[in-house]
Parts: structure tokens; sequence; C-alpha cells
């Protein structure tokens, strides 16, 4: 399909980012090149198994999946069960994935990528830790000019952090690769907790799903109905918020949001703060502005995008 835009997913499945590939195998306009499973919610042996399993559940076994990173740069890995559950992909059954992971590392297969494709017609799309994007451009430094964007769930300024005062999970998890990434020089854009926060998985949305009556409008309904009980909890609202897809909802429909381009640095010393971003939303320092900062969304409009689009996948995954 001419104009299709090239992308590779790099993931910590977990059920917000098995929504968010979800989108994106059901998007013509999206050409999925590559998934690149990173360690996150959970370790990389289970987020590259469930990133198998969300493409069969999509119907999609073809979909190139790779291993990359099994821990962060520096730190030591920290998981997220307690949101996501053991497997990661807790709430919907799904069996065991028959199709196979890919030989090479996902750090290979993204300098790989970048250096073979056209430049600047390839954007990475990070639900996750950094880890992989950071290796890659560590690894082979030419990239960075050669990346379209950066389109990523991470971070969080005005309304805080989730795992952390003041940092948010992808971030806190590698915060020295987000500082690579964030000094990387390539385009990038941020869907922070500022603006994930506003997309709230109300007990009505979620519904939506499940009145697909498809084996994927259910299965996404059961995920969040899982996902969404850590945050319901934590914060006493009607359902939690619904992080990742916001990336590729972005690459869809961009009028659904609201930022402005501005400098974001990430603390990687301080234990107290350490992980947090710091944006400099209202230009009052000299630092250079290279992060489109996304603070706002047309959360009902998102929405409906969202359950449209899972309503295209017809699954062969039995029920
Ligand atoms: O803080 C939310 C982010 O951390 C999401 O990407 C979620 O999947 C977890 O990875
Ligand atoms: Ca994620």
């Amino acid at each position: 399909m001419p104009g299709r835009r090239k992308i590779i997913i790099d993931t910590d499945p977990g059920q917000d980012d098995a929504v968010a590939i979800l989108l994106a195998l059901a998007s013509p306009e999206l050409e999925v090149l590559g998934i690149t499973a990173v360690c996150g919610n959970v370790p990389l042996a289970l987020t590259e198994r469930n990133a198998r399993r969300i493409c069969e559940l999509a119907g999609r076994p073809e979909t190139l999946v790779f291993a990359g990173a099994t821990r962060p740069l520096l730190r030591e890995l920290v998981t997220a069960e307690q949101v996501h559950g053991k497997t990661g992909l807790n709430g919907p059954e799904l069996p065991e994935p028959s199709m196979r992971l890919q030989d090479a590392h996902a750090v290979d297969f993204i300098i790989e990528t970048l250096m073979t494709e056209e430049r600047a017609s390839v954007t990475l799309c990070a639900l996750g830790p950094l880890t992989n994007l950071a290796l890659a451009l560590v690894r082979e430094p030419r990239i960075a000019s050669r990346i379209q964007e950066i389109v990523l769930m991470g971070g969080g300024f005005f309304e805080g952090g989730n795992v952390t005062p003041t940092a948010e999970f992808n971030i806190y998890v590698d915060p020295h690769a987000a500082d690579i990434v964030l000094k990387s020089g390539a385009p990038i854009v941020m869907l922070p907790l500022d603006v994930t926060h506003k997309a709230l998985t109300t007990a009505a949305r979620t519904r939506a799903f499940r009145g697909l009556g498809t084996r994927v409008g259910v299965a996404v309904a059961e995920m969040l109905e899982f996902f969404e009980r850590f945050d319901e909890q934590k914060y006493g609202t009607d359902g939690g918020p619904l992080h990742d897809p916001c990336v590729i909802a972005w690459l869809l429909a961009p009028q659904l949001f609201r930022g402005r381009c501005c400098n974001v640095e990430v603390e990687t010393t301080s234990e107290l703060t350490m992980g947090m971003t710091v944006a400099d939303w209202w230009g009052v320092t000299s630092r250079p502005k290279n992060a489109t900062y996304i603070r706002d969304v047309d959360h009902d409009g998102f929405f409906r995008l969202l359950v449209e689009r899972i309503g295209r996948l017809k699954s062969p995954v039995p029920a």
C-alpha cells in the first residue's frame, strides 16, 4: 500500500502494549516492519512470548518478533507483575505461541533496518524501557540521523510519577537509556503520564470492546479488566490510564492530541528523583527543545478510534 508509514514497535507487553500492537496491526496506514521485545513489565522471556501471542491473536503470525535486552544498561531490572500479573498478560486465556521468534537480536534488527531502509523513513514506537533503542544508538550512532521519529510512551512532569513520586515506570527502569535517547538528536514525540492519565478505560469503554463480540474485542476487554484494577484502587478512578496505545493513536490521528516542543531531560544520579523527566514547558532555560511533549488528548475520539480499529481484527485463535 503506497504511503504506509513504516514502524518498528519496541515493547514490554503488558496489556496496554498489547492493545497498542493490536491497534497497529489493525491499521492499514501502518507497516509494522518488526516488533522488538524488551524487559520491563515482566522479564524478556515473557515479553517476547507475549508479543508473539498478541500477533497470533491478531491473526498476523507472519509478523517478525525479536528478543532484545534482558536487563537495563546499568540498573537492576524492576518489573511490574503487581500491575500486569505473573505472565505480564493476565486476563484473557491465550495459547502458547506457535510462530517462531526471530534469531537476530532486536538491537541488530533495529540497526540493520535503519541502515538499509531509506533515510528518515522508519519510525520507532517505544512502549517500554528504552534499553534496546539506547543500545542501538550506542552500537551505531549513524542511525540517529536516519530515524524518521521516535514516538515513545514515557515520562511525566505535571502528573508526577507512577512508580516513584517523580518517575514514570518506562523511564525509571532504565533512566540511562532514556538519557541516551533524549540526547540522541533524533526527532522525539513523548506521550507521558500527563496525557495518558486522561485516557481512562472506564467501564463503558471496556464494555464497548466486549460488545464487539469478536475474539479480539473480548480479549481486549479481559486485558483491560485485569490491567485497570491496580490503578483504579490507587487513583480511585473509574478505569485506569491506557498508556501505550496513545503512541499508535498519535501516528494515526495526531489531531486528537495537543502538546508543544520543549526541552526534556532525565535525572540519572539522584536516588530521590531517579528517572524523573523534567519538561521545560515554559521555556525558562536555554536548553535545546529536543522533544514534542504531549499533554492533552480528545479521549472520546481516542477510544472511538481504538474500538473501531480493534473491531476490524478477525482472530484464528479459539475462544
Ligand atoms: O508507565 C506506564 C508504562 O509502563 C506503560 O508502557 C506500561 O506498559 C509500562 O511499561
Ligand atoms: Ca509498556
